[in-house]
């Protein structure tokens, strides 16, 4: 599915840009942009645990894309959330050159009305609540689960899809999507992983 969009934001910066479902040949551009957005530290960050050799869920890895070059990215991952099924949310990011135009946002919205109509009922992530708030993102749903590692509590946010799907979620927050087929770490993640054991 693909849309086309214009950023009403800022009518001085119109940017025509286009939502669409990432592919192979998106891969090297959005490890760029990861690069660029949270530097090698990224590989060391506790959700790379549930996301490492990991599959995205099915439809939910887009790109936007401006022309012909990629200009921002985000996917979800399938977590369990103690005995409830989620997503997990991130990385998303933006490139520096194209931010505070809308498409922060576009992906969060296109990404989680997707994530909705395949049926999913829970999003989780770690990230800004200032940010995330906007999207209805709460800290209070995630008081009873665990996350694999450390994490400074206040950015860790659950979003309910179906009303109530977090309600007396507890419990430790595990990888449960599908086994990506194998390939070898980058540079940038070795060397993060070595600094951070
Ligand atoms: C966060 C990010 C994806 C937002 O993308 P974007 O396209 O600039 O976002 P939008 O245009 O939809 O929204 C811009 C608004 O969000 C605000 N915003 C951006 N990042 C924010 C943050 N970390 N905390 C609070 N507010 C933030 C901007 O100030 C702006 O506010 P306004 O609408 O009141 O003017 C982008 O800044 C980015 O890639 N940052 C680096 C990576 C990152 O931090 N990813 C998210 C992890 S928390």
């Amino acid at each position: 599915m693909t849309y086309v969009c214009h950023s009403d934001f800022h009518d001085h910066a119109a940017l025509p840009f286009v939502l669409r479902d990432e592919t192979r040949a998106d891969v090297s551009a959005r490890e760029r942009l990861l690069d660029a957005a949270f530097g090698p530290e990224r590989f060391a960050k506790t959700c790379e645990r549930l996301r490492e050799g990991r599959a995205p869920a099915s439809g939910l890895a887009l790109v936007a894309c401006v022309g012909d070059e990629c200009v921002g990215t985000i996917r979800f991952w399938h977590v369990q959330a103690g005995e409830r099924a989620a997503l997990l949310l991130g990385p998303l990011a933006v490139d520096a050159r194209h931010r505070a135009l809308g498409l922060g946002r576009k992906l969060i919205v296109e990404g989680l009305f997707r994530a909705m109509q395949r049926g999913h009922k829970a999003v989780l992530l770690v990230g800004d609540a200032p940010y995330y708030n906007r999207f209805g993102f709460e800290r209070a749903l995630t008081r009873g689960l665990v996350l694999p590692g450390p994490v400074d509590d206040e950015r860790f946010l659950g979003l309910e899809l179906d009303p109530g799907a977090l309600v007396g979620a507890r419990g430790l927050v595990r990888p449960s999507g599908a086994r990506a087929a194998s390939r070898r770490p980058s540079c940038m993640a070795d060397a993060a992983l070595s600094r951070a054991a």
